[in-house]
């Protein structure tokens, strides 16, 4: 196949240069690449080995291409996401614009792929902190029934932009200098937060998004909302509390996960095991966020039984720029490629 004029809005930012990285990896099939930024000066990303500008947005030039990845804000998923997708451009959306829309696929291909259509070009990726838990449990899902999630998270920096993360590098550096081995129980001084809502370094805060008027923050009701439609159980319940952690790269899960029909914690794993792109990890090892961030694969650990009658629980850690946003959107294309929906628009 002639290869693909493959446009990406946000290339500049953390999760841009991850699929820019991915697709030159993964061989995906660009003939073309057309990256764009909010325009700022002087924007340029490296493809294959190339400085290629990254120019604002254009819509000449996003109308021309056969698939745009847009990983930039849920403002620039709305401006163009329907009017690309309505054009006969296949749209892959990272941000939150459409994931709950009705009419928008939802889409992790492990779990879901079957809700893609031929007819709906404009396809969304889930939240970086859902994906992990909606990959390693879905067969257990299939064969148990789950009907009840409770789950705690320990998201990484990296999950809340650029600026969120030089804020937290900065801070820790700062922090690292104010303490003295003489006096160890004095508390650090990173200095105050901007970027994100309470200082980060040598430090941890339970709010991702903004509050409700419940009481929940945005990030445990995304969650929720779209564990429901990944899996098709409009009926789960799921509570959260979602929690940001001095991590760089890779978000984990504590999960209690009760079933509605009996399964061991090893039947579990092994469920787990044979899904694709799932790591388990022998009983007594672990991953965390400094060995799973940069991988491809969501890891599993800890299978085990919970305190409620048929309660399993799990440790669960994904990599949040990669499966939690660009490598999934990748794999997503690479499955409308395999199924030949998407294709050069033009003749040779
Ligand atoms: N970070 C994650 O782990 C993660 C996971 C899942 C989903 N997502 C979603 O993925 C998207 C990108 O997240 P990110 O973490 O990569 O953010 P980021 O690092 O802040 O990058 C944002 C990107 O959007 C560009 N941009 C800003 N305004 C624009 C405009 N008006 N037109 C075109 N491009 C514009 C920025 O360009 P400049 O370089 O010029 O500023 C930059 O390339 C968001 O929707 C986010 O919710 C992120």
């Amino acid at each position: 196949m002639k290869g693909l004029r493959v446009a990406v809005v946000g290339a500049t930012g953390m999760v841009g240069r991850v699929l820019l990285e991915r697709l030159e990896r993964r061989r995906f099939p660009v003939a073309a690449l057309l990256p764009f930024s909010s325009g700022r000066a002087r924007a340029a990303v490296r493809f294959k080995g190339r400085a290629i500008p990254a120019p604002a947005a254009d819509a000449a030039a996003l109308r021309s291409a056969d698939v745009a990845f847009l990983v930039s804000s849920d403002e620039v998923a709305l401006a163009w996401g329907k009017d690309l997708a309505a054009r006969g451009v296949w749209v892959l959306d990272d941000s939150a614009a459409f994931r709950l829309d009705p009419a928008v696929p939802l889409v992790i291909p492990e779990v879901n792929a079957a809700a893609l259509r031929a007819d709906k070009r404009l396809v969304a990726g889930p939240n970086c902190t859902i994906t992990g838990l909606a990959v390693a449990a879905a067969a257990l899902h299939r064969r148990s029934g789950v009907k009840r999630v409770r789950m705690a998270s320990y998201q990484a920096v990296s999950g809340a932009g650029r600026e969120a993360l030089l804020e937290f590098y900065a801070q820790a550096r700062r922090g690292a200098r104010s303490l003295s081995d003489a006096d160890m129980l004095r508390a650090p001084v990173p200095g105050k937060a901007s970027a994100l809502p309470a200082t980060i370094a040598f430090n941890v805060f339970p709010q991702v998004g903004r509050f409700n008027a419940d009481g929940e923050c945005s990030e445990e009701v995304k969650v929720r909302n779209e564990l429901r439609k990944l899996w098709g159980a409009p009926g789960l319940a799921l509570s959260a509390t979602t929690v940001r952690v001095p991590v760089a790269r890779g978000h984990s899960v504590a999960a209690w996960l009760e079933l509605s029909r009996p399964l061991t914690p090893r039947a579990a794993a092994a469920l787990a095991a044979n899904a694709p792109g799932v790591t388990v990890w022998k009983d007594g090892a672990y991953p965390t966020p400094l060995q799973a961030g940069g991988g491809d694969a969501v890891h599993a650990a800890r299978w085990r039984r919970g305190a409620a009658p048929k309660e399993l629980a799990v440790w669960v850690v994904t990599d949040n720029l990669l499966k939690g946003a660009a490598l999934n959107s990748i794999q997503t294309a690479e499955a409308l490629l395999k199924k030949g929906w998407l294709r050069p628009r033009r003749p040779s």
